[in-house]
């Protein structure tokens, strides 16, 4: 079996991205299980988790490393929670807002298994009512798929350390269907130059066609 290490505790198998599985024999959705010297391993689905196809994509920033602190904004089931949480592992900690009931439910049952997972239903939009709890985290994860995304990353930027890094999956129909997708990203770049520096971006094709998705560092 073909085995190398792409990012620390990102792996590529056999081709496949996976990443080493926090909790022995449980899935989280339709991936595989893969054991081999002794780990487990669950696949990483790039159609499924947009984090996956950036970095199948070449992403080169990767920040989300054993013992990060991470705020993920709209964690919807846990799919691409799960596997930041596999990489983070038990010295790291996720905290996942979702403010649709339905999904929260699932996402519960995955953070019930995850000692690292923290679930919070909540509006991204309400930040003053998480905040203290979460406190300042190493990395920011958005993808909320909203109109207001980029006063969205404003407003939880402010938890994330001044240098940290910032990952957003952009849906430009969600911002507008009026203006082409160059410009609905140029702007929102623009809206948030104040406070984020754009350090990557990659277009997240054949996996996702809606989404361009782009990594910020705080300045
Ligand atoms: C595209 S899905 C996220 C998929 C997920 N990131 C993954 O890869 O597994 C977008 C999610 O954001 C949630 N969402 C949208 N706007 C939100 C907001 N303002 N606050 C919290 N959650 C929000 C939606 O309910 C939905 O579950």
């Amino acid at each position: 079996m073909e085995s190398r290490e792409t990012f620390e505790g990102v792996f590529k198998i056999n081709g496949r991205l996976a990443t080493e599985n926090l909790v022995h024999g449980v899935r989280v959705y339709d991936e595989e299980l893969i054991k081999k010297d002794g780990k487990e391993y669950r696949t990483w689905n790039p159609y499924r988790s947009k984090l996956a196809a950036a970095i199948l994509k070449g992403m080169k920033n990767m920040a989300i490393k054993k013992g990060s602190s991470v705020l993920y904004l709209g964690a919807a089931t846990g799919t691409t929670c799960s596997h930041v949480s596999d990489i983070v592992g038990r010295e790291g900690s996720l905290y996942c807002v979702e403010f649709s009931e339905n999904n929260m439910r699932q996402l519960i049952s995955v953070c019930n298994q995850r000692e690292n997972m923290f679930p919070i239903f909540n509006d991204a939009r309400n930040l003053e009512q998480y905040a203290e709890d979460v406190g300042s985290v190493d990395v920011l994860y958005q993808d909320v798929s909203a109109r207001d995304q980029p006063e969205l990353l404003m407003l939880n930027g402010g938890l994330l350390r001044k240098g940290g890094l910032a990952y957003v999956a952009i849906k430009s129909q969600s911002i507008s269907v009026s203006k082409s997708p160059r410009q609905v990203y140029r702007e929102f770049f623009a809206k948030v130059s104040r406070t984020f520096e754009l350090i990557e971006s990659v277009e997240i094709v054949p996996f996702d066609r809606m989404h361009m998705f782009a990594v910020f560092r705080k300045k």
